[in-house]
């Protein structure tokens, strides 16, 4: 399944940075975005993930991520997760770079994580900037306030907006110096995220796509490995161990 030259650019690398994406919690029970049984299949980004939508029909929008905060609240870390928090204990320089907003890498066990797109589980006045880990609403049909009287919002980023540029340069500046770096469970079509690969690229480093399927980056990257992250990266992991690879 792995590479001699995989395990050998792992083997001497110091620097590792992981891209992940929706696939990596599919093993978890979270729904992907794209795909036959993806979210957007069913509703529309429009209509649910932007500022103009949250300003037309807020208790739509928030009953919609309250859904979403629920179901996340019950799922539990895969094997992928799992692996990913161990290879942060492999190599010295190590960045965990998502897309996702379910927090399963934080629960996993992972420290360093730049969170491109938010978390769910936390919301954000929309008057003051103000960030609550409580879970929102409370109940259906309710936008819930701050303290300040503004309205809270999922702090995500939605369609539209910018990415938090502090966490994006920390992004592309992992990218950039890794030795190796990693594209996982993403369909590599949303930018500026999936820039982050070519851009490692780009600097020297070894691309390594993991996915059950090829994606419009594949072609681009050093080796796409087939198979789902919940079983090919524990492998991976304990294949680094066998080669005597330890932090
Ligand atoms: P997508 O839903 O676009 O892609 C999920 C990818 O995971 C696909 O390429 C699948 O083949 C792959 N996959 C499925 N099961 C897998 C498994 N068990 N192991 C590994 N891979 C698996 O999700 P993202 O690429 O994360 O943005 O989507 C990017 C962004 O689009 C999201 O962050 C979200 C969405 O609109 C915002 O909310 C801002």
């Amino acid at each position: 399944m792995f590479s001699d030259r995989l395990i050998k650019r792992m083997k001497k690398a110091r620097s590792v940075a992981v891209l992940t994406g929706a696939g990596v919690s599919q093993e978890s029970g979270v729904a992907t975005f794209r795909g036959e049984d993806g979210l957007w299949k069913k509703f529309k980004p429009e209509e649910l993930a932007s500022v103009e939508a949250f300003v037309k029909n807020p208790v739509l929008v928030w009953e919609w991520y309250g859904y979403r905060q629920k179901i996340i609240l019950k799922t539990d870390p895969n094997p992928g997760h799992m692996a990913l928090a161990d290879m942060e204990g492999i190599f010295p320089d190590f960045a965990l770079i998502t897309q996702n907003v379910d927090g399963l890498h934080r629960k996993a066990g992972s420290q360093k994580i730049l969170e491109l797109h938010g978390n769910i589980l936390v919301s954000r006045c929309m008057s003051c900037g103000t960030k609550s880990d409580r879970i929102e609403p409370e109940e259906d049909g309710m936008v819930p306030r701050c303290a300040c009287g503004g309205r809270m919002r999922p702090d995500v980023v939605w369609f539209g907006e910018m990415l938090p540029q502090d966490i994006l340069s920390q992004a592309f500046e992992a990218a950039e110096r890794s030795d190796v770096f990693f594209s996982i469970g993403t369909s590599a079509v949303v930018h500026p995220a999936a820039s982050l690969p070519v851009a490692a690229k780009e600097a020297g480093a070894y691309v390594v796509e993991i996915n059950p399927e090829r994606t419009v980056l594949s072609g681009a990257l050093d080796e796409t490995i087939i198979g789902k992250s919940g079983e090919v990266l524990p492998r991976l992991v304990s294949r680094l161990r066998e080669s005597g690879k330890e932090a």
